[in-house]
């Protein structure tokens, strides 16, 4: 479908959570470049197979010559600046004749454009909407990976998120990723914006019982308070504008209450989403474990 495919795919955000599994997903497939702005990120990128090319999103007039003879592009950064940073990568592509830009937004970008995290993914949505360069944006639920940054508290028995009654279809972002790699590689059409969800819509205390039912302890949802949320995101390092900008998710997704499952992975992919029991077994008990042994 693709109308060269050998044309290399630029990947934009390669070395992301979901990005490194959209190299794995398209390794030996398509040839592939990883835009690098540091010896690190090339680094991170050559060990997924990925061929590294120099620039930084922050600075445009590096990535002209990222895009030579680029034709799809992977896009997902994940900053306080991804407004520009991603403004810069679209026009970019725009002036290299990429076709088609596979971009990672935001579940409700277009419902609830004011909630901050959303803000900047509705702009650069409404931007893509309008360019030349064909797109499909994916709006992913909340990933999997949130509950494993409390692995430490699941080995202690709690999860603790600030919406008690909020139901969420988290996502496992090894779909969100295997979705962007068959748009990239051809083998679906998927023109504009898609929402990417898990296989069920879940409360945190039914997340907490999947979870006992195979850590090997009970495990029970703490109600943290909203600014006791966000003191523990910042003692775990995350940034202020992180921070706020989560807790403002959950505030929304308990006024939401339950949130709709989206049937983007089956229709791409042929098959249901990753489950979250999948998920605890394969990824979360051996975090906990190693929370409890580190
Ligand atoms: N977490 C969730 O639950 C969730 C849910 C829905 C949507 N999302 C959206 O998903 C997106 C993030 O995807 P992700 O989690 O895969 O990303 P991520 O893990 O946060 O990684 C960000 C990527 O952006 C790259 N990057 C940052 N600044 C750059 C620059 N100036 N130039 C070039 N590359 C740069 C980073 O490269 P380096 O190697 O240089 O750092 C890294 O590869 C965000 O837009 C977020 O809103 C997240």
């Amino acid at each position: 479908m693709g109308s060269d495919d050998t044309a290399p795919v630029l990947l934009i955000g390669g070395t992301g959570t979901v990005g490194t599994h959209v190299a794995a997903a398209l390794s030996g497939r398509r040839r592939l470049l990883g835009l690098a702005r540091s010896e690190a990120s090339a680094r991170r990128l050559e060990e997924c197979g990925v061929e590294p090319v120099r620039g930084d999103l922050a600075r445009p007039r590096t990535l002209d010559a990222a895009m030579v003879g680029v034709r799809q592009v992977y896009l997902a950064t994940g900053r306080e600046d991804q407004f520009e940073l991603e403004w810069n990568a679209i026009e970019a592509a725009e002036r290299a004749g990429v076709e088609r830009i596979v971009k990672v937004s935001i579940l409700y970008a277009r419902e609830s454009p004011v909630v901050y995290l959303r803000r900047a993914h509705r702009v650069v949505d409404a931007r893509l909407e309008r360019s030349p360069v064909a797109s499909t944006v994916l709006e992913p639920a909340t990933f999997m990976t949130h509950l494993e940054a409390q692995a430490e508290l699941i080995a202690q028995g709690r999860i603790c998120f600030p919406a008690p009654t909020a139901r969420i279809a988290h996502v496992d972002p090894r779909d969100v990723a295997e979705v962007a790699a068959a748009v990239l590689a051809g083998d679906v059409a998927l023109d504009g914006a898609h929402r990417v969800t898990g296989p069920e819509s879940l409360t945190f205390a039914q997340v907490a019982e999947r979870l006992g039912a195979r850590v090997g302890h009970e495990v029970v949802a703490e109600a943290y308070r909203p600014e006791r949320f966000r003191a523990w995101i910042l003692d775990a390092d995350l940034p202020e504008w992180l921070a706020d900008g989560l807790v403002e998710i959950y505030a929304d997704f308990e006024r939401r209450g339950e949130m709709a499952v989206a049937d983007t992975v089956e229709r791409v992919l042929g098959r249901p989403p990753r489950s979250l029991d999948d998920y605890i077994a394969e990824r979360l008990v051996p975090s906990v474990a190693g929370a409890v042994c580190g």
